[in-house]
C-alpha cells in the first residue's frame, strides 16, 4: 500500500526550524518560526503559566476524559477574553466556544464544519498569509480563493484591490481573516478598514472567519480584538479560531478555541451539536493540559494580573524592536514600515538569494520570502543583523 507513495517537500517553516537546530555556528541567529523570545533567545515560560502548572499539580484529581467540548469554564474564559465581558452577544447566548488543540485544530475543525454546512464552500484567503492556512483548509476540501492583501512594492495592506477582490465573493461564500499581527506580514487593517470590510460582508452575505493567534502582540489584548468585535457585533454568523499559543506561550500545549457566532440561541444550539459531531469523529477530545492552565490564570484575578502584566512586557519588547530594527537598517533603505507593523512578523523584502546568503553566510535564518520574527532579536544580535542584511543588499 505505501509503496506508491511519494516523498514530500517538508513545510518550509519546519523545515527551517530543523536546518537552524542542525547549524553548529555558536553565532547563529533565528528569526524564523513564530515563537516569542527574550532577550537572551530562549522562549521563556510565562511565571503566570508556571504558578497555575503548580497549582494544577497540587488540586488535580483525576485524568478522567474532558469530553468533545473541553472544558466549560476555559470556553467561558475564551469567549470573554475574545469577544470582551460586556458583550450583548454572550448575553443574548448566540455564541459558543469550544476547546480545541491549539489554533490548527481550530482551524481545521471550522473547516470540516464549513464543509458540513456546505459542501462546496469556497474560502478567501489573503495573499500572502500563513503557509499553513491552505493545508488546514485545503484538506478538509474547501475551495480555496486568494484576495489580495499586501502591496509587494511597499510592503502595507493594498486596501483597494482586496475589497475589489472581494466583490467577486458569491453570498455564503467564507473570508478568512487575521484578527490581528497579519502572518506573515504584519500589516493590519485599521479600525476604519474592519468597518468598511464589515460593510462588504454585510452586503455580499458573506461569512467571516477571524484567525485570531496573537491577541496581546500588537497592540493590548482590547485592542488587538476591537476590529473582530465590531465585525461581530455586525453579522448574524460568524467562526473564530484563536490560540494560546503566543499569548500565553503554551506552544507545545496545543492550546485552542474555535467560536461560532450564530444569529439566535435555537440556531446556535443546533450548530454547536453538529460542531461537537464533527470533533468526535476526528479527535474525540482535545487535551486538556494547556486549557487548564488557561482556565486558571484566567479565572484567579491576581494571576490573571500577572499575566497581562507579563503579556504587556512582550508586547513592548517586540514594538521597541521594531523601532530598533527599522533604525539600525535606515543605512540601507526606508525600512520604517517595521516600526509601523504589528506582531512578530515583517517581511524584508529581500529575495530569496539573498535570504540564502543571509543563512549560508552569517547564520541568519528566516523563510524564503523575506518573513522575519522580530521577536527573535535582541540588542546582543540586532548589531550584527542588521550589517549583515546591509551586505547583502
Ligand atoms: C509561524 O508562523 O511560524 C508559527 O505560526 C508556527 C507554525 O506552526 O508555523
Amino acid at each position: 500500500m505505501f509503496e506508491a507513495l511519494k516523498q514530500l517537500p517538508q513545510d518550509p517553516i519546519l523545515q527551517l526550524m530543523q536546518m537552524f537546530r542542525d547549524d553548529a555556528r555558536p553565532e547563529k541567529v533565528d528569526l524564523g518560526v513564530g515563537v516569542y523570545k527574550d532577550d537572551t533567545g530562549n522562549t521563556p515560560i510565562m511565571a503566570a503559566v508556571h504558578e497555575a502548572e503548580c497549582r494544577l499539580l497540587e488540586g488535580e484529581t483525576t485524568k478522567s476524559y474532558v469530553g468533545p467540548a473541553g472544558s466549560a469554564g476555559f470556553n467561558e474564559s475564551m469567549t470573554r477574553l475574545i469577544l470582551g465581558d460586556g458583550s450583548s452577544l454572550i448575553r443574548e447566548g448566540r455564541t459558543s466556544v469550544i476547546q480545541t488543540p491549539g489554533g490548527c485544530g481550530a482551524l481545521r475543525m471550522a473547516a470540516e464544519f464549513f464543509r458540513l454546512c456546505q459542501p462546496d464552500t469556497k474560502v478567501w484567503v489573503s495573499t500572502p498569509t500563513w503557509a499553513n492556512h491552505m493545508p488546514l483548509l485545503g484538506g478538509a476540501g474547501l475551495n480555496i480563493r486568494e484576495y489580495p492583501y499586501l502591496n509587494p512594492e511597499t510592503l502595507t495592506v493594498n486596501f483597494a484591490a482586496m475589497l475589489n477582490s472581494l466583490e467577486s465573493a458569491g453570498a455564503g461564500d467564507v473570508v478568512l481573516l487575521h484578527g490581528c499581527c497579519h502572518n506573515p506580514s504584519g500589516a493590519d487593517l485599521t479600525f476604519d478598514q474592519w468597518k468598511v470590510v464589515t460593510e462588504l460582508i454585510q452586503r455580499k452575505g458573506l461569512l467571516p472567519f477571524v484567525d485570531m493567534a496573537y491577541q496581546g502582540l500588537g497592540d493590548g489584548l482590547e485592542e488587538d480584538a476591537a476590529g473582530l468585535r465590531y465585525l461581530a457585533s455586525q453579522v448574524p454568523e460568524m467562526v473564530v479560531a484563536a490560540s494560546c499559543s503566543k499569548n500565553f506561550g503554551l506552544y507545545r500545549e496545543r492550546t485552542g478555541a474555535l467560536m461560532l457566532i450564530s444569529a439566535t440561541e435555537a440556531v446556535n444550539t443546533a450548530a454547536t451539536s453538529q460542531l461537537l459531531s464533527v470533533v468526535r469523529s476526528h479527535y474525540s477530545m482535545p487535551p486538556a493540559h494547556g486549557a487548564a492552565i488557561v482556565e486558571t490564570i484566567l479565572g484567579d484575578d491576581a494571576l490573571r494580573a500577572q499575566w497581562q502584566g507579563e503579556l504587556g512586557g512582550m508586547c513592548e519588547r517586540i514594538l521597541g524592536l521594531r523601532h530598533a530594527f527599522a533604525d539600525a537598517l535606515a543605512p540601507v533603505g526606508d525600512f520604517r514600515f517595521i516600526a509601523r507593523q504589528r506582531g512578530m512578523f515583517s517581511f524584508l523584502g529581500i529575495t530569496p538569494e539573498q535570504v540564502r546568503r543571509l543563512r549560508e553566510e552569517h547564520g541568519i535564518y528566516m523563510l524564503e520570502s523575506s518573513r522575519v520574527n522580530v521577536a527573535g532579536l535582541n540588542d546582543l544580535v540586532l548589531p550584527t543583523v542588521a550589517n549583515a542584511i546591509r551586505s547583502v543588499m
